[in-house]
């Protein structure tokens, strides 16, 4: 039985949670696969997704969700909102909850939106990413591309690099790795690592003993001062190159890439890369997230 009620943080799971939600996952990704990919499991549900920053993937991923589920949906961005005009975040999310809807899924430019949401409205929230906080949803399918690829959690050894400092996907995946107790280390400049408790920051580039290479993007728009002297020698030191990679290696990149930077060409393109299998898995996993904390306002038809 899932127990979660919201998806603010991988703190709100536990590992049984983890592995149903994994199973659920599974039977919508074999419908994913199928000529016919809708269904009406979430028929007069409605779901909010609240874009206050950016996005492509996360935000297509859980439309494309809702759709499949034949949840209504709305979507909302900063940008034709009247966030413009100066009404406040609990004043928007007030107004939306007054039309009625069931769900909220939140991508917020500040660390603890989602909390905030879920707190004022009562509502299941889902986080699309908070800040520099957490992004529950891309740690979650992030790993269950690992399953799919027939890894087991003793087989999984990841090497995470780049801007942790700013990385909610790190926020999230460290806290995911740990519960399930996946093996991994970091390896980022001196001037893009924070603490976090338990992590292991290896001092010299190593990466002959991992087999999941997972880089994560230079965000240079939270970057207050320049975080690297420099773009090529981020690359040079620091990024992850084709004629470095070892056969059993696999590349892992949430998106979106700074080609050159993170990645050279050669090893996000490569066959190595999972890059647009998590993609593909983003639309399943949300799928089952939307799903099971759908059950937390009424019955639905159950997934045989
Ligand atoms: N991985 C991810 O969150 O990408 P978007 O910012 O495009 O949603």
């Amino acid at each position: 039985m899932f127990k979660a009620k919201r998806l603010i943080s991988i703190d709100d799971l536990d590992q049984e949670d983890v592995m149903e939600l994994y199973q659920v996952t599974k039977k919508f990704k074999s419908i994913n696969e199928q000529a016919i990919r809708k269904t009406s499991f979430l028929k007069d549900f409605t779901v909010a997704n609240l874009f206050f920053e950016d996005s492509t993937r996360t935000r297509v991923s859980f439309e494309l969700a809702e759709k499949r589920l034949s949840a209504d949906s709305i979507s909302f961005s900063t940008g034709t909102s009247s966030v413009k005009k100066g009404e406040t975040l609990n004043d928007t999310v007030r107004n939306l909850v007054s039309m009625k809807i069931d769900l909220i899924v939140i991508r917020h430019n500040i660390s603890g939106a989602a909390h905030f949401v879920s707190n004022h409205t009562g509502l299941p929230v889902i986080n699309a990413g908070d800040g520099t906080n957490e992004h529950p949803t891309q740690a979650l399918l992030d790993l269950f591309t690992l399953y799919d690829q027939g890894l087991e959690n003793k087989d999984i050894r990841i090497c995470l690099m780049g801007d942790i400092l700013h990385s909610r996907v790190a926020g999230s995946s460290i806290k995911l790795w740990q519960k399930l107790g996946i093996q991994f280390e970091i390896y980022s400049p001196k001037t893009a690592q924070r603490n976090l408790s338990g992590a292991r920051f290896m001092k010299t580039r190593n990466l002959a003993g991992f087999n999941i290479l997972y880089n994560l993007r230079i965000q240079k728009e939270r970057q207050n001062v320049e975080l690297i002297p420099g773009e090529m020698e981020y690359q040079k030191y620091f990024g992850t190159k084709e004629q470095d990679l070892k056969p059993n290696q696999f590349i892992m990149h949430p998106g979106p890439i700074n080609r050159g930077v993170e990645l050279d060409s050669g090893s996000a393109d490569s066959p190595n890369s999972l890059i647009l299998e998590q993609v593909n898995t983003g639309v399943s996993l949300r799928m089952a997230v939307l799903y099971l904390l759908a059950q937390k306002k009424g019955p639905v038809e159950p997934l045989l």
